[in-house]
């Protein structure tokens, strides 16, 4: 089969960077057409700066990397310097990037692709917050209909939220992005916390990618080892959850997943609980179904993958 044309719109991020690894690491299943930063985690010039390192890193400095949107469409950036530290990669020390920034705005790129491959071949892999998205949808409506799939993480409802008590961070950040999203009719397939934080890293696990001894292993290896403290202070879980590599791994094995096709709708009003996915999980309401939300995965199945495929870098 050939493999999925995807592109990867992030906000870099530890677990962005191994989400974006782990899609460079397979390219039976998919393709990179491009990779789109985006403000979220840290602001917008140092998710470009850290997706072109991640792509350095992996040994792929053609890969096409695009500066998009610097601020949400309606609100003030939220960052989470708290989480990913000052620089949204801490953790190793990291060289700056050599390979160049496309000259091209995010948002054209991902229009212009659109429009030039054939219909319903692109799938857009939203990592960040989703402003990116939303504006080349409001800016060229005929896009949406062209677009294979989303598969993004963000959301939550039995783990309602991180960044408050109701929301979770990608949608937090830009609630109105994510409105047109989910509004959009394209089909979504959504990585809520209610799985990703089931994708815990443990001392093993963390320590089988160092143990690979290439720099790929070592690096990953040192950013959850920093990652990871926020979520074990906060949640006293033993390790990190690698929320974005969930989207990846979803592309190159969908079986280790599980959920259920509902409707969900984005809190947009109420500044308590601003950026909440109101997931209809047990269908109370007679609201359409417009994603597949994620319930549950198989976390051994999942590192596994991601060691077997780190490893080839
Ligand atoms: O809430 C987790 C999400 O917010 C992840 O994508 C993380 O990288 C941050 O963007
Ligand atoms: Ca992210």
């Amino acid at each position: 089969m050939a493999p999925r044309k995807i592109i990867i719109d992030t906000d870099p991020g530890q677990d962005d960077a191994v989400a974006i690894l782990l899609a460079l690491a397979s390219p039976e299943e998919i393709e990179v057409l491009g990779v789109t930063a985006v403000a979220g985690n840290v602001p917008l010039s140092l998710t470009q700066k850290n997706a072109r390192i991640v792509c350095e890193l992996a040994g792929k400095p053609d890969t096409k990397v695009f500066a998009g949107c610097d601020a949400p469409i309606a609100r003030k950036l939220v960052t989470a310097e708290h989480v990913h530290g000052k620089t949204g990669l801490d953790g190793p020390q990291m060289a700056d990037p050599t390979m160049p920034l496309q000259e091209q705005h995010a948002v054209d790129f991902i229009i212009e692709t659109l429009r030039a491959e054939p219909a319903g071949t692109v799938t857009l892999c939203p990592l960040g917050p989703l402003t990116n998205i939303a504006v080349a949808f409001e800016r060229a409506p005929d896009i949406v209909e062209k677009v294979q799939e989303i598969v993004l993480m963000g959301g939550a409802y039995f783990e309602v939220g991180n960044i408050t008590p109701a929301a979770e961070f990608n949608i937090y950040v830009d609630p109105e992005a994510a409105k047109i999203v989910f509004g959009s009719g394209v089909p979504i397939v959504v990585m809520p916390l209610d799985v990703t934080h089931k994708a815990l890293t443990t001392r093993d696990r963390v320590d089988a990618f160092r143990d690979m001894g290439s720099d790929v292993g070592t690096m990953v290896a040192a950013w959850t080892d920093f990652f990871e403290r926020f979520d074990k202070e906060k949640y006293g879980s033993e390790g990190a959850p690698l929320h974005d590599p969930c989207v990846i791994a979803y592309l190159i094995k969908p079986e280790l997943f599980s959920g259920r096709h509902i409707n969900v709708e984005i809190e947009t009003q109420s500044e308590l609980t601003l950026g909440m996915t109101v997931a209809d999980w047990w269908r109370v309401t007679d609201r359409s179904a417009n994603a597949l939300f994620m319930g549950d995965m198989d976390a051994a199945g999942f590192f596994e993958l991601l060691a077997d495929r780190l490893a080839r870098l």
